[in-house]
């Protein structure tokens, strides 16, 4: 984030429009929105940004092997990238198509900047390419005939203008020195520098042998012509360099509005780190742009032990699994299942395990306890509270937020998690240790006063929840009647601890057991 400005620009990559949104794909859209919130109730301006890649071979071959045009690829599965994000509550800002003419205009902006920079020359590409990645590949990179990745190459021939990528390997390295948070985590950091201290080649960055792209701009091909782009053998720009481009398009590149540049966080999967850590920090620098503050890598999901593909049929739709266990139980259970940036495994027993356990269990029971007693017990108002009960529930409640903080800079969503279920936990063995249903004959004060400590408990909680599981978090503010405006982080303090006195809706449950 910029101290100066207190903005903080955050994006998820572009999806591919060949493929209906699978867990993979709302797994970064989540983790990004997450973290936009976490932002937005810490204070500060966000901009998040979501969108679909919607050219390449890849989509033009996809279209024709369905007998659809391109273009009516691309417009039906926007619309279910769109709809995923409605699906999961993603809270982006804007959503960009990269068949938008604003994004058109800016990519070729780009280019033309790279032109007039000297970066970019005309040549001829022979090589290897894989549709499947959209990427080039060194003959020393194959393994037994096929990228590594395991997609199909095949052999290339043709005119293409290049990027002189050799050129920035020192400027890159320098970089990545200088600004050590730059690539995280740690092992895709190492892994990036030793590929660029291995040598960088200059880069094709235009194909002739299809016509499913962005024109580029000045190319002498480019006669205005009615002939398809093809036939007249119009450059179009590489895909890779059309898609990075919309992380500025959406801010109105070359004239770039609201002080966003440069992104502080570009959130990727592990496979796409090469083309935003290396290609994209180069290409930037050749433009004259700041390079982004972060690009951070998370890790891949397998189904059930195996790889998710199209082929095996097992891609689970993030619309499934919020049908079958909630909208929230899934966003959930997809920060906290795993550390972000290790790879992990998708088990539905797992699924029914951590909702039930830390949801249902934890947070759940102890909401419905404290509420009902309150309810039932003290006229369904707001108890009188003792400072000196359960003083260190208290500190715990407000005293954890510089923790999170931390955490969720540093993308450790699995921690945070546990860290506000352990506040639930601690609450629990409070109201276990005090037995407040006992008190209310013995000693009806301390019973309000214990009912109290945990309402403000559960107000924390529901504070610090809304990050990560909005729709319920509102629902537990909304049975401690906390008003819409005071739900920022800066009301984790005690001065904004509840009234006494104030009336409360009657309660409902949050979070039902899942899986029978
Ligand atoms: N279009 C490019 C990105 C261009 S960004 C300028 C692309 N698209 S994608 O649709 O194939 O992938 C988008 C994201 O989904 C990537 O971050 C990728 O890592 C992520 N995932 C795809 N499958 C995944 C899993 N099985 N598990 C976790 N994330 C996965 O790449």
């Amino acid at each position: 984030m910029s101290p100066k400005t207190n903005n903080f620009y955050i994006t998820t990559p572009i999806y591919y429009v060949n493929d209906r949104p699978h867990i993979g794909h709302a797994y970064t859209s989540v983790a990004c929105d997450v973290l936009a919130r976490f932002k937005r109730l810490s204070g500060v301006n966000v901009k998040f940004l979501t969108g679909t890649d919607e050219h390449g071979q890849k989509v033009e071959k996809s279209a024709a092997a369905q007998g659809i045009t391109p273009q009516a690829m691309a417009d039906a599965n926007s619309q279910a990238f769109r709809d995923m994000a409605a699906q999961m509550n993603i809270s982006n800002d804007d959503f960009i198509r990269t068949t938008e003419p604003r994004h058109i205009k800016s990519a070729q902006a780009l280019w033309k900047k790279m032109v007039e920079k000297g970066h970019i020359y005309l040549g001829a590409y022979s090589g290897w390419y894989a549709v499947r990645d959209e990427a080039y590949y060194q003959e020393s990179e194959l393994v037994n005939g096929k990228a590594p990745t395991g997609a199909d190459v095949e052999w290339v021939e043709e005119p293409s203008y290049f990027f002189d990528l050799s050129k920035w390997q020192d400027k890159l390295l320098a970089y990545y020195e200088a600004n050590p948070h730059f690539i995280m985590p740690e092992s895709r950091r190492n892994e990036t520098i030793s590929f660029v201290k291995g040598g960088l080649k200059d880069l094709s960055i235009s194909r002739t042998t299809f016509s499913w792209g962005i024109p580029v701009p000045g190319d002498e091909n480019d006669k205005g012509t009615t002939a398809s782009l093809h036939e007249r053998g119009q450059h179009i720009m590489y895909v890779w360099l059309d898609a990075l481009a919309n992380y500025l398009s959406a801010l109105g590149y070359p004239d770039m509005q609201g002080d966003f540049w440069p992104a502080d966080l570009h959130m990727v999967g592990k496979d796409i780190i090469r083309f935003h850590a290396v290609y994209w920090p180069a290409f930037l620098m050749a433009a004259d742009l700041p390079v982004p503050k972060q690009v951070f890598a998370h890790g891949w999901w397998t189904i059930e032990g195996e790889k998710m593909s199209k082929s095996l049929g097992n891609a689970i739709a993030p619309a499934d699994l919020v049908a079958e266990f909630g909208l929230d139980q899934t966003r959930w259970f997809l920060m906290r299942e795993v550390p972000f940036g290790n790879d992990g495994n998708f088990s539905r027993e797992r699924m029914i395990t951590v909702i039930n356990s830390e949801l249902a269990n934890n947070i759940g029971n102890l909401c419905q306890r404290t509420l009902s007693m309150i309810a039932k017990n003290c006229d369904g108002k707001v108890p009188e509270g003792n400072p000196e009960v359960g003083k260190q529930l208290q500190e715990l409640c407000y005293g954890n937020l510089k923790i999170i903080s931390g955490q969720m800079d540093n993308k450790l969503f699995h921690q945070a998690l546990q860290l506000i279920v352990s506040i639930g936990s601690t609450a629990n063995e409070f109201i276990d240790a005090e037995a407040p249903w006992g008190l209310k004959k013995t000693d009806p004060k301390r019973m309000e006063a214990v009912l109290y400590t945990l309402a403000e408990a559960i107000r924390c909680i529901g504070i610090y929840l809304q990050a990560i599981i909005p729709d319920s978090a509102a629902k537990i503010l909304d049975q401690l009647a906390v008003p819409p405006a005071e739900r920022g982080f800066a009301y984790l303090a005690p001065q904004f601890a509840l009234k006494p006195g104030a009336p409360l809706p009657p309660p409902s449950g949050v979070f039902p057991r899942v899986g029978g």
